[in-house]
């Protein structure tokens, strides 16, 4: 069977929810394109004949015989994915997915991106409400090296067709919840409620996705390697056929989505590397404080050793750091320049946390507890998270959008 026979249905995948580079499918590499276009569906017999039409349309001006289009359908009661599979003799680009185990938005955009062949991955809703033509803009601005982009209701150009003032409140108010609950993500896009966006499939290549429910653009720059983002306005359209799928449970679905991601994104596992090497640091500063200032070695000034012994340990930290805490992030911003620049601000943020650290040293030991090591202890605590959360911010920038 060649890869690209039409009317056959698409293998399920299974396991883990991971996109890898090209699949080979039965031992053949299949033939190269550039562009792969999931449309999931549930219940859209009435829409998926025109969305076809439309798309094949356009994209065969745009890039001809170098895209597919993936219908990935739930095993939809309306039998959508019969439909769509009678269509694929007519577009040989037409690939069809019929999922009856596994089901959910989500998944299903996921499922047929790790089936696909396009170096560009994207999705767009089956019913007609994303606008088709948009994605002519949205596939200029990858060719302009952008990792990701994304079709947006609340940039010039967006906006929605006639929705209730409910419906606009629910939009809004997810998004200003992902805003308080994930900053550094949904902060990145002006609709991160959109489910309509191309992203490069080296963004993806070897991630694991988790996503639940309908939210999977937070899911990609969330996990995505996605430096680059940009965005194209569009006016998401009244629907023609068929009737939303959304309901309570995706608002849900949304709300632990954005904790699953908080408690895993959280910087959890970074904040402990972080604590790790500040200890080694700890260690550092005595050794070397002892080396210059006991009497029984160099028996040097206190304040003079304690300098050294400071910066020593500054530097021992910013190495372990940028090679291992952050190392994921340095990796991007590579070079001695970089790298020189990076110790100059770790530097001083820590030397101000050095300041904090007495500054709270006195106030506690003076005004709260009287006892010096527990007031050194909660000293070095604040210290420690100030040092971690100003680096974050600052020293190692996790993402830069342009
Ligand atoms: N395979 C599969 N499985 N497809 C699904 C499922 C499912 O469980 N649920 C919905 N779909 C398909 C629909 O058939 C449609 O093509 C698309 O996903 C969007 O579903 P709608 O039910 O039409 O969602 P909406 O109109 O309320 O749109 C909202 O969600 C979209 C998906 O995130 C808006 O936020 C859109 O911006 C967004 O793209
Ligand atoms: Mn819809």
């Amino acid at each position: 069977m060649s890869v690209d026979s039409p009317n056959l249905l698409l293998p399920v995948p299974s396991g883990p929810l991971r996109v890898t580079e090209i699949p080979l499918i039965n031992g053949i590499a299949p033939s190269p394109i550039s562009f792969s276009l999931v449309i999931p569906t549930y219940n859209e017999s009435a829409n998926i004949q025109r969305i076809i039409q439309i798309l094949s349309q356009l994209l065969d001006e745009f890039i001809p015989g170098k895209y597919e289009l993936l219908v990935i359908d739930d095993d939809s009661p309306d039998r959508t994915w019969a439909i769509a599979q009678s269509l694929t003799a007519e577009y040989p680009q037409l690939r069809v997915m019929r999922r009856q185990q596994e089901r959910g938005l989500s998944s299903a955009v996921i499922r047929g991106w790790q089936m696909s062949r396009g170096e560009v991955l994207g999705v767009i809703d089956g019913d007609l409400q994303h606008p088709p033509h948009v994605l002519l803009q949205l596939l200029k601005a990858i060719e302009q090296d952008a990792d990701l982009a994304v079709a947006s209701r609340h940039v010039e150009g967006g906006g929605v067709s006639s929705w209730s003032a409910i419906r606009r409140f629910l939009s809004r108010g997810a998004q200003l919840m992902g805003l308080i609950i994930l900053p550094g993500v949904v902060g990145r896009v002006s609709d991160p409620m959109s489910g309509y966006f191309l992203v490069r499939r080296r963004s993806l290549v070897g991630r694991t996705l988790h996503p639940q429910g309908y939210k999977i653009l937070i899911e990609v720059l969330a996990r995505g390697a996605v430096s680059q983002v940009a965005e194209v306005g569009y006016v998401f359209q009244e629907r023609q056929a068929g009737e939303s799928k959304v309901t309570w449970k995706q608002y849900v679905d949304y709300i632990k989505h954005l904790l699953n991601l908080r408690l895993s994104l959280g910087h959890t596992q970074r904040f402990i590397q972080f604590g790790l090497v500040g200890l080694s640091g700890v260690f550092v500063d005595m050794t070397v404080l002892y080396l210059l200032s006991d009497p029984t070695t160099l028996h040097l000034p206190l304040t003079r050793s304690k300098i050294v012994s400071a910066e020593l340990a500054i530097i021992n930290n910013f190495l372990w750091n940028d090679r291992w805490t952050f190392g994921d992030v340095a990796a991007k911003q590579q070079g001695w320049r970089q790298r020189w620049k990076r110790f100059l601000k770790f530097n001083m943020i820590c030397l101000a946390g050095l300041v904090l650290n007495v500054l709270v040293l006195n106030l506690i030991f003076n005004f709260v507890i009287h006892n010096r090591y527990i007031a050194d202890l909660i000293a070095i605590a604040v210290a420690t998270i100030w040092n971690f959360w100003v680096n974050l911010k600052l020293s190692w920038r996790v993402t830069q959008v342009k």
